[in-house]
Formats: C-alpha cells, sequence, structure tokens
C-alpha cells in the first residue's frame, strides 16, 4: 500500500511538472480555453449514476450477446473465481474509510461467502443463494447512492486486482446497477440527519 502511494504520488509529481510544462509553452487563447475547460465542475453523485446507468443502457445488447454464448458465471471463474473475487471486494471494503464500519464488526469470510452466492446464482452459476432479498439485508443499512459508488468503486478495483478484463468489469458494474434502487434505501443526507 505504502509502495502504491508512493508510485501515486511520484505519478503525480511527473504529471504536475508535464502540465507546468506545457502551460508555459500554451498561448494565451489556449491558456482561456484551459481556464473554461478547468472551470467545470466533477460531476456529482447524481450525475455519476445517470452517467453508469446511460452506459449500461448503452452496452445492454453486447452484455447480453456475450452473456448468451459464453455466461457471466463462467467468465468470472466459476465458483472459485467468484469467491475470490468477493473476498477481494470485502477486503477492500475493509480497507476503504468511507464504509469500512459497517464490515468491521462483521465475519468478513461469512460475508464475502454470502455475496459470492448471491453472485453464482445471478449470473447464470447454480442456484447456491438462500439469503434474504436485498431489500431485507439491506433495509437497516441506510445506504446512499454515494455508499453506492464508493462500493462499486472497490468493487471495480477488486476485479482490476485480480485481472478480470473491462467487458467482465462492465457486465458486474451494469447488473449492480440495475439492483441499486433494492440497497439504496436513504436519501442523500439522511445519514448525517441521523446522526449516523
Ligand atoms: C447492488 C449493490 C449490492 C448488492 C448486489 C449487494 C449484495 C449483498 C448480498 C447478497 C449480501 C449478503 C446477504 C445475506 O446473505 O445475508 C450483502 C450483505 C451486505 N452488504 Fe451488500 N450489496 C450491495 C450494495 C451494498 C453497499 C453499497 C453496501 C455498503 C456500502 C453494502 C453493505 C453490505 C453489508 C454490510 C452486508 C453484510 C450484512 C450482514 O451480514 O449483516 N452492500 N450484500
Amino acid at each position: 500500500m505504502k509502495r502504491a502511494m508512493t508510485f501515486a504520488t511520484v505519478l503525480l509529481m511527473a504529471v504536475a511538472i508535464t502540465v507546468s510544462v506545457i502551460a508555459a509553452q500554451t498561448s494565451d487563447a489556449d491558456k482561456k480555453t484551459e481556464e473554461t475547460a478547468e472551470k467545470v465542475p466533477a460531476p456529482d453523485v447524481d450525475e455519476q449514476i445517470a452517467g453508469l446507468e446511460a452506459m449500461c443502457a448503452a452496452n445492454s445488447e453486447a452484455r447480453s450477446a456475450r452473456h448468451k454464448e459464453t455466461p457471466l458465471f463462467e467468465r468470472l471463474g466459476g465458483e472459485e473465481g467468484i469467491h475470490a473475487l468477493t473476498r477481494e471486494i470485502v477486503r477492500l471494503h475493509l480497507e476503504n474509510e468511507a464504509i469500512d464500519y459497517m464490515f468491521k464488526d462483521l465475519d468478513a469470510d461469512k460475508v464475502a461467502h454470502r455475496v459470492a452466492l448471491f453472485v453464482i446464482s445471478g449470473t447464470g452459476g447454480p442456484a447456491v443463494y438462500d439469503g434474504p432479498e436485498l431489500k431485507v439485508s439491506h433495509a437497516d443499512m441506510g445506504l446512499t447512492n454515494a455508499d453506492f459508488l464508493t462500493a462499486g468503486g472497490d468493487v471495480i478495483q477488486a476485479m482490476k486486482n485480480l485481472g478480470y478484463k473491462q467487458d467482465e468489469i462492465d457486465e458486474v458494474v451494469c447488473i449492480l446497477v440495475s439492483l441499486r434502487g433494492q440497497v439504496v434505501l436513504a436519501e442523500e443526507g439522511e445519514k448525517e440527519a441521523g446522526g449516523y
């Protein structure tokens, strides 16, 4: 982790140096364009969700065609691959300060195991999940869209860490997006108001 931070710092410095060299060479007219571009704010949570939904709507046919040819279950590495994936996801959740408090008092292996059974059943594997509906298991968590994006970021990172390709990452992300309404049951800001 420390090595990754150091590498990230070096990378940032290199980017900063490159940017300042390019900026020094840029004409006044170009600078105006750059300044305008810099003022475009980063997408907020709702915009990010809308972007994901648009992406999933646009690639829906391609995803179904791939799944028809080889079920996502197989492309995720079958039961063994999916168990390894959910263990990595929960490991990242426990390192993620924004959401670790929801997991740290739980048995991480058990959570990972139950989520794996859900993924196995939902991606074309055997119907091994017999747990509660998502609305029930997430009912008392007060999850927001921000939590959803944070957890989704860990899922993407876990898949990258394990060497999955972009097609499979998109497919898993779009499954999560399609289930968002069953886990995000709180309004933004409700947590603060509720005194979490
Ligand atoms: C669409 C997105 C999500 C899906 C498909 C999903 C799926 C699941 C599943 C299948 C379980 C196991 C339920 C059981 O068998 O008892 C679970 C548990 C859990 N999920 Fe999610 N989840 C999602 C989003 C989130 C988010 C955003 C968070 C928090 C940031 C979260 C936090 C948890 C926690 C803490 C548990 C453990 C509950 C317990 O054992 O008491 N989930 N999730």
